[in-house]
Order: C-alpha cells, then sequence, then structure tokens
C-alpha cells in the first residue's frame, strides 16, 4: 500500500471555473451530425429529425456550449450553403475529410438542436477558403437583431429573435498544413487581427478566440503563438490549445498524459504573457483548450467521398476513461487561465455518446469523469497541497496521486477528485481538511474494474459505469480523514460544509 497525504485550505485558491470549461464540440465529420445528432428516418427522431435519444444523453452531460462546425471542415465549409429551403441547398465535396456534405444541417438547424439540448453554440467562422467579409455576415445572420440584409434572412428562414452567440473561433488549426488554405503566422494573424476588428465593429459583446498552434509536436510551436498574438492581442479575447492523447504501449505513460497537458497548458500561458510584457498591455489572454480527448489517430483509415462514413469512431475502455479523467482535473486546475475547454467530440467521432444508424445509443466510457466533473467541478477551484510517490514517465516524474478541489458556488459543498494511477497498489490517503471546520462525507463515487480494457458495447452497455462507495463509516479525527483508493481509479468525493 502506498501513502499519499492531501492538505486542502479554503483559502488556497487558484481561480474560479467559467462554466465554458464543460464544453464540447461538433463537427460536420463522419456520422456526428448525420447520423449523430440528426437522423430523421429514426424511430426516435423529433419533428425536425433530431435524435430525442441523444438530445438525453447530452442534456443529462451538461454541456455548456459546443463548438461548431468544425474543426479542418470549417476551412472549407461556406456557410450560406446550409441556409434556405433544404431542397435548394448544395451538395459538396468536403476536402478536410474527403466526404460528401449534403448540407441538410446548417446554423439555422443547429441553432435549433442547441436549444433542445440546454447547450449553446460556440460559433466559427472560416479562415481556410473563407474571407473577413463571409466572416462578418456570418455574424450579422447570427446575432444582428433585424433590418439589413442577412438579419432578415434569418428572420425570413425562421428565427426572428438573434441567436445571441457570444464566443466565437477565429479559423481552425490555420498553421496545420493539413488545414484547407493553411497559412503562415504573420499571413493569418493579419487576416486574424482584420476579421476580429470586423466582428467586434458588427457585435462588441462577442468575445473571440484566436488560432494557437494546433499541436506542441509541429515545429513551429511557440513561435506561432506568439506571432500571432503580436498581431492580434489588442483585437481578441482567447488562444486556442488543441491536443489528443494515445495509448503508445506504455501505460504508465499514457496514465500521466495529465502531466504533459499541465506543462503543455504552462508553456503557452507564459507564450502569452510574453506578449502582454512586449506590448505592456494590461489585458490578459486566457485559454481555450477547445480540442481535447485521448484519440487512437494513428489507426484512422482512409475512405472515399462518403456520406457520413463512419470513421473516427474509438471505442473508449476503462484506461482511457481514466487517462480522461486525468485531463479533466487538469484544466479544472488551471481554471485561472483555461476558461474555455472543449472535449472533442460529442456524439460518434471520438465521442462519449455513440450511436447506431437506426438504432441504439450508447454511453462510452469517458462519458460517466466529464458527466461528473461538469456536474461537480464548477466552482471555486482551490490549490490542494499533496505528497505523492512519482514514478518516471515519458513526461518526467508524475505523481501517482492526481488531485483536485472545487468548493460549489453556494459554498456548501467541497468536490474532491482523486486520481490513483498505481496499477499495483492502493493508495492510503491522509485528507487534511482540519482547517475547514467541520465537514461531513456524504459521497464517494469510485470508477474502476478488473478489466482495464472492457468497453461499452451495445450488447453490454454497462461494462464499464462508476459505483457508489460506502461513507457511512468514514469520519474524521481532528479533521483528518483516511481513506483508500484503489489501484488506478479515479475517485470523486463530496463533503458537506
Ligand atoms: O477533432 C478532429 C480533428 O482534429 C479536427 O477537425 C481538427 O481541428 C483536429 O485536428
Amino acid at each position: 500500500m502506498k501513502k499519499a497525504s492531501v492538505f486542502i485550505d479554503t483559502s488556497l485558491i487558484t481561480g474560479q471555473t467559467d462554466d465554458r470549461l464543460f464544453s464540447s464540440f461538433i463537427e460536420h465529420l463522419g456520422r456526428a451530425v448525420y447520423g449523430g445528432i440528426y437522423e430523421p428516418d429514426h424511430p426516435d427522431a423529433d419533428g425536425q429529425g433530431f435524435r430525442q435519444d441523444v438530445l438525453a444523453l447530452v442534456r443529462e452531460l451538461g454541456v455548456e456550449s459546443v463548438r461548431y462546425p468544425g474543426g479542418n471542415f470549417l476551412s472549407g465549409y461556406d456557410w450560406k450553403d446550409g441556409i434556405g429551403p433544404r431542397d435548394q441547398r448544395p451538395r459538396r465535396l468536403d476536402l478536410a475529410w474527403h466526404s460528401i456534405e449534403p448540407n441538410l444541417v446548417g446554423i439555422d438547424e443547429f441553432y435549433d438542436w442547441t436549444v433542445k439540448a440546454g447547450t449553446k453554440i460556440m460559433g466559427a467562422v472560416n479562415m481556410g477558403n473563407g474571407t473577413p467579409k463571409d466572416a462578418g455576415e456570418l455574424l450579422e445572420y447570427c446575432n444582428f437583431p433585424g433590418g439589413t440584409a442577412w438579419s432578415d434572412l434569418r428572420r425570413k428562414n425562421g428565427h426572428e429573435k438573434p441567436y445571441g452567440i457570444k464566443t466565437w473561433c477565429i479559423g481552425n488549426e490555420m498553421d496545420g498544413k493539413w488545414q484547407i488554405c493553411h497559412l503562415e503566422a504573420d499571413d493569418y494573424g493579419k487576416k486574424a487581427r482584420e476579421t476580429a476588428k470586423i466582428m467586434k465593429w458588427i457585435d462588441s459583446s462577442v468575445e473571440l478566440v484566436v488560432c494557437g498552434s494546433a499541436s506542441s509536436d509541429l515545429p513551429s510551436y511557440p513561435s506561432w503563438d506568439r506571432t500571432v498574438l503580436e498581431y492580434t492581442y489588442d483585437n481578441i479575447d482567447y488562444l486556442s490549445l488543441h491536443h489528443y492523447y494515445e495509448n503508445h504501449g506504455n501505460d504508465d505513460d499514457f496514465l500521466s498524459s495529465f502531466v504533459d497537458m499541465d506543462t503543455f497548458i504552462k508553456r503557452v500561458a507564459s507564450t502569452i504573457d510574453y506578449v502582454k510584457t512586449v506590448k505592456r498591455a494590461k489585458k490578459t489572454v486566457n485559454l481555450s483548450f477547445d480540442e481535447w480527448n485521448i484519440w487512437y489517430q494513428s489507426q484512422d483509415k482512409d475512405h472515399d467521398w462518403l456520406e457520413a462514413p463512419a470513421i473516427l469512431e474509438d471505442h473508449y475502455s476503462l484506461l482511457d476513461a481514466l487517462v480522461f479523467a486525468g485531463l479533466g482535473m487538469t484544466l479544472v486546475n488551471n481554471a485561472d487561465r483555461v476558461k474555455i475547454a472543449c472535449l472533442a467530440q460529442l456524439v460518434n467521432v471520438i465521442a462519449p455518446i455513440f450511436t447506431q444508424n437506426g438504432g441504439k445509443v450508447i454511453r462510452q466510457s469517458i462519458y460517466y469523469p466529464f458527466k461528473e466533473l461538469s456536474t461537480h467541478a464548477r466552482g471555486t477551484v482551490l490549490h490542494p497541497v499533496v505528497r505523492s510517490e512519482t514514478i518516471e514517465t515519458c513526461y518526467g516524474d508524475a505523481p501517482l496521486l492526481h488531485t483536485a478541489a472545487v468548493v460549489s458556488a453556494d459554498g456548501r459543498e467541497l468536490h474532491l477528485f482523486l486520481l490513483n494511477i498505481s496499477r499495483t497498489d492502493s493508495q492510503q490517503v491522509s485528507l487534511n481538511l482540519s482547517s475547514i471546520g467541520s465537514s461531513t462525507l456524504t459521497s464517494w463515487m469510485q470508477l474502476s474494474g478488473p478489466d482495464l480494457h472492457a468497453v461499452n458495447t451495445f450488447e453490454h452497455p454497462d461494462a464499464v459505469v462508476p459505483r457508489m462507495l460506502p461513507v457511512d463509516a468514514i469520519g474524521a479525527e481532528h479533521g483528518i480523514y483516511t481513506i483508500e483508493t484503489a489501484p488506478l481509479s479515479w475517485n470523486s468525493l463530496t463533503f458537506r460544509l
């Protein structure tokens, strides 16, 4: 048995969570839209063709906003193809994913879907083959009340009231050579700045996200970020980060992915602060981690000009869910700088929700940690003082116990998240809440199990589900609780304060 200690004081505060930290992403890609959220022939489809079984799971997940419509797809997308009478909309080649886009769902339908799903749109404008003018027209269509050509077209198309989309991405991964009309940093910096000016003139309430480097593995990282910010710092609000993790065969390395994510966040924040210093700026640009997840990218296969092909359909195991939980905790621990984070993606494509065309829907293993964090990790993020043994990994030393602590907005509950990444040992955790005053452990949810590679399937949808542990017999002595976390377990504990 390993030993660890965690000391928590409510005056050791990291920051407040922004609700957009619990966001997700739907791209016109694979079966995310067609066969995912929209399937008019499905027995459970509503009058607009949206699958109600999927809607129910999205609502249950507690997704604050959904980035839309891409992704790589964005850089070749003309949003005007997706409005007006459906029978007049063009079928187009989607060059990003080598697929056919039928344009049956566009911004108007997606807005209706978000209302039904209890979420909001995080918009995105095309900086690949799109222009600053197109971006301005989309914003005018969505957010301008009326009395102009584009806003009146929205009203004519059935939406009298503007959508009020607050957060917008200016392009996607524009430093990636795979991007349609990829740009060099200077070119993107100028284009993004001019687009931002147009967008803020049209609606001064919007918040804008400029593309950071698509990956810390690219040689242009982090100079891309610096250059882009030198052009745009005064005009934008957030810099984007993307990162996906994959198990390359060493479970310890994979389990400590959260260490790498933390380093990445801090390095990008430092890059922003360097530009802030150069510019003598008062304003702080924050981070939008608008694509994060586990993605078995090396297993993706080629396909040819299909409509809604079954691509990027990863099946997540218990091990993936543990790694995923660690990443989610790291986002919470960086809530002072990471204001927006999008689980990429939401349905079918590297997603927590998985459907059968014409059939069932299931929750993948990663569904549960996202739901738990989205439900309990909102509020004041604390900085716990942790002592834990470490293991050597490709990311450096990783603590065997990864911790996050959040006090709920009403101050009545403390939520503590503990990830034990030891493959062999339980950890006895001495949890010191003595500085808080009286507290009671009211619930303990644990995700663990005998088969690390178990996955939820249509036949066995509950192979990986969290369980509640009994807490009645667990009390504190002088404010110190002693609890035991199982090897390879993710734990979410709630204390009434
Ligand atoms: O989420 C899948 C893809 O990953 C997105 O389209 C792109 O932005 C990223 O490379």
